[in-house]
């Protein structure tokens, strides 16, 4: 049986628990982290790279950016594309100076796991836990297995920054919590491919054939998507038909996509899922453990670290304050953020995917919204300072 005591037990290596990891221990606040999966496994899974502003902030903040500033391309604006016409959205002129960085979210979380190991910090790899026992008293318990042996996490606080599928979300007491799903009608087709962008900025994009967005990695590696139907497979698509559909949805007359080798081929379903409660005693939820977005916008990982900073707030009032304040407030302070991101990613979704024929009524009320957009300073600023992150400072 393997023991362990420390402040706060946390479940998941992904970037809300690695955030949080490090966040306690730059300020003195012991921490062991449990993960499922292999290090291999979490490093090489391959998601968004759309870094906030906030998020950028908090790297800084806990010296962890120097391959990001290296390594990641910041991005003062993004194109919005509507039947053929572009929009350029300034983000610094529209927010005071506020950018976004492009930076794959499985390197900011190599960067966090290598400081915490480095730093000889707990991470316990391919091990799962099983049980949040205790969490309505002030010694709660994760039990967990390790290579066959069976152990427990004595700790003060839980926090489950366990992802969608943990334990954290189903150990909340059911009636303690509503949750909210929707599912959209359409799924990202997103490649990897070995060629230069052929944007300096991300473009999103409204076509009749449906949605298309330019990503990118690298001056020399792109990423992209398109909508597809749920349900279609990879078998459907081959590379030449990929370029051809993205390069009709992306375009712009004056405009060309350059194609390249495509190394990485993949569906993903959309949808927005919630709950309304983040806490229960001493057990609290951070990032997709507590809800999911979209990918339009690219909100998922920056929501999931505002939730850790609002968690980390709550425990230095808890340890430095002796104060439960913040404890009681974190899932109303969280949840103010967590809705805004979900109301700005069902927005995108629906501003750029075709969700009916071309020319409904649908398509009417989205082409209304580009146009608003294009002309007006107010519409051109709520995109901006949504795409950015409002500060923490004022919300
Ligand atoms: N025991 C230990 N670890 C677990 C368990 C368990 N029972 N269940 C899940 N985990 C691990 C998963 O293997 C995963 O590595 O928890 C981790 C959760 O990490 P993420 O899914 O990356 O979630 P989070 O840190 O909240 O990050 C949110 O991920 O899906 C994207 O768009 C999302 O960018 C957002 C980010
Ligand atoms: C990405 O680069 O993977 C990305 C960027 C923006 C999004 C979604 C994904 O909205």
């Amino acid at each position: 049986m393997i023991n362990i005591k420390t402040q706060v037990g946390i479940i998941g290596a992904g970037p809300s628990g690695m955030v949080l990891a490090n966040w306690l221990k730059k300020l003195g606040i012991s921490a062991v982290v449990l993960e499922l999966r292999s290090r291999e496994y979490v490093e090489g899974r391959v998601r968004a790279g759309l870094v906030e502003q906030n998020t950028k902030d908090i790297l800084k903040e806990l010296g962890l950016d120097e391959r990001m500033k290296k390594e990641g391309v910041v991005h003062d604006g993004v194109y919005l594309s509507f039947d053929e016409e572009r929009v350029h959205i300034p983000f610094g002129q529209l927010t005071g100076g506020r950018t976004i960085s492009i930076y794959g979210q499985q390197e900011i979380t190599k960067d966090l796991t290598d400081a915490w190991l480095q730093g000889g910090e707990t991470l316990y790899f391919e091990t799962k836990a099983t049980k949040i026992a205790d969490f309505n008293t002030k010694n709660p318990k994760i039990h967990f297995i390790k290579d066959g042996e069976e152990g427990i996490v004595e700790c003060d606080f839980v926090a489950a920054c366990d992802g969608f599928h943990g334990i954290g979300r189903k150990t909340l007491p059911k009636k303690s919590f509503q949750s909210y799903d929707i599912t959209y009608p359409f799924s990202w087709l997103g490649i990897l491919a070995n060629v230069a962008p052929s944007t300096d900025e991300l473009i999103y994009s409204y076509h009749k054939n449906g949605f298309g967005l330019h990503s990118l990695r690298s001056e020399t590696v792109s990423r992209l998507y398109l909508q597809v139907d749920n349900g279609d497979s990879l078998d459907n698509w081959s590379d030449d038909r990929i370029w051809s559909e993205l390069s009709t949805r992306l375009g712009t007359p004056g405009w060309e996509l350059e194609e390249g080798p495509i190394f990485e081929k993949g569906i993903t379903p959309m949808r927005s899922h919630m709950i309304d409660t983040l806490r229960s005693g001493r057990l609290l939820l951070a990032g997709d453990a507590a809800h999911i977005v979209p990918p339009t916008g690219g909100k998922g990982m920056n929501l999931a670290i505002a939730d850790v900073k609002h968690m980390v707030d709550a425990f230095v009032h808890f340890y430095k304050k002796n104060s439960e304040t913040l404890l009681e407030s974190y899932t109303d302070t969280a949840l103010r953020r967590i809705w805004r991101a979900q109301d700005f990613s069902n927005f995108m979704t629906k501003l750029f995917h075709k969700q009916d024929e071309h020319g409904s009524f649908a398509y009417r009320l989205q082409k209304a919204k580009f146009d608003y957009i294009k002309v007006s300073k107010a519409g051109k600023t709520t995109i901006a300072e949504n795409y950015v992150g409002l500060p923490f400072n004022t919300f």
